[in-house]
């Protein structure tokens, strides 16, 4: 058998292969944040398909930290009823789920949090609203609202936690040069842009325990200007791993990193494919806990070398399973030919105006065969 289709685990997390869901926001969750049932299909459709083990969407831990509208929330235990059918759905079909915890900082939507947005540091210019800087006591409310919302989860019945540490959201903005400009202690060198990290962490364990699977979701590199770099991503990734975390899935970019961003277009080869490989390389040098490699990755073959070469210890993708809920399957029944997906990121559009998410191309080809 594949060791892509071999069993596993992370702190105690039992998994049935090395295939991973992304976290991606579905753009079906209420205004408020509440799990719906059309998302409970969605994600239930994922397990059914095979997927090892699926990520939330992000999901905000306090309403300054809403980055979209239907967008979900973990932000109050009001919302753990519908959370836990989520779960619940997951578990019936043999499959593990974690929730994605997040804060948008500097990318917060005003109109829908009715707050201005926070960040590490007061850059202007870079959306319309204009930011503030957080204060101590603002950090320590995030750094508590993580803790907390890792709680609801785990009350929710989720395997565990993933915080999102990526694509230029607010803990991705700490670690970044670009953005955090703090002359305290959480500024400076990378030890001190991940002070916040470790404090979360910290946070996080004393709510969940040591036993909980906690991951994060990092960038490797911004590519940005200024921004942050792989040594320094490497460092925060093994001080973060000294600290008992349990994986690490690598990413890059931000929305400010034009074609270089986390969610590229125009994968056509399998050379296209897996585009932060070389950085998992490094990460797999210099560190001992799981490392999950996402970004572009779209045939069997390039999974397999992924996992067989001990490049990374598990394949994730997000866009693949939009267009093939059951490729996991698909692939594990013997038709190993490449994800169906375009890598165009059409997707995007119904997500973000109220639909939901679902393959445009997709929709497409079936009203051009006549099939819908
Ligand atoms: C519609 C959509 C929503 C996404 N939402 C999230 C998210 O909530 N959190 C996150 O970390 N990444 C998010 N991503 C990024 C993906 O998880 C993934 O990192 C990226 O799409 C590259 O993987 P892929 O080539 O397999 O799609 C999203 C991507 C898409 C297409």
């Amino acid at each position: 058998m594949p060791k892509l289709f071999e069993p596993t685990e992370i702190n105690g997390m039992a998994l049935k292969n090395r295939f991973v869901r992304s976290a991606t926001w579905e753009g079906m969750a209420s205004d408020d944040g509440d799990c719906t049932p059309r998302l409970v299909e969605t994600i239930a459709r994922l397990a059914e398909g095979g997927v090892g083990l699926i990520i939330t969407g992000h999901a905000y831990v306090n309403k300054q930290g809403q980055a979209g509208q239907w967008q979900l929330g973990i932000y109050e235990d009001s919302l753990i009823p519908g959370l836990r059918e989520m779960t619940d759905a997951v578990h019936q079909r043999g499959s593990r789920i974690i929730a994605q915890l997040a804060h948008s900082g500097l990318f917060a939507d005003p109109s829908l949090t009715g707050y201005p947005p926070l960040a590490p540091s007061a850059i202007s210019g870079i959306t319309q609203h204009s930011v503030q800087e957080m204060t101590i006591s603002d950090i320590r409310n995030v750094v508590e609202s993580f803790g907390l919302a890792a709680q609801r989860a785990q009350k929710s019945g989720f395997d565990g936690v993933q915080l999102h540490v990526a694509h230029g959201y607010l803990l991705s903005q700490f670690l970044s040069p670009f953005f955090n400009k703090r002359s305290d202690r959480y500024g400076g060198n990378i030890e001190n842009r991940a002070i916040i990290h470790l404090e979360i962490l910290d946070a996080v364990r004393s709510y969940v325990g040591k036993d909980y699977p906690v991951l994060i979701k990092m960038n490797t590199k911004d590519f940005i200007e200024g921004g942050l770099e792989l040594e320094d991503a490497v460092k925060a990734g093994k001080l973060l791993a000294q600290n008992r975390l349990d994986a690490i899935e690598l990413s890059g970019g931000t929305g400010l990193s034009g074609k270089l961003n986390p969610i590229r277009t125009g994968i056509r080869k399998q050379a296209d494919e897996a585009y932060f490989e070389d950085a998992a390389v490094l990460f797999k040098e210099h560190i001992n806990i799981p490392i999950i490699l996402v970004g572009g990755i779209r045939s069997f073959e390039v999974a397999r070398r992924i996992v067989n070469s001990g490049i990374a210890d598990y394949i994730s993708m997000s866009r693949p399973f939009i267009r093939e809920p059951d490729l996991v399957n698909r692939w594990k029944s013997g038709d190993r030919s490449k994800s169906a997906c375009h890598s165009d990121s059409r997707c995007f559009v119904p997500t973000r105006t109220g639909k939901g998410i679902y393959c445009v191309m997709e929709e497409r080809e079936r009203k051009k065969d006549g099939t819908i």
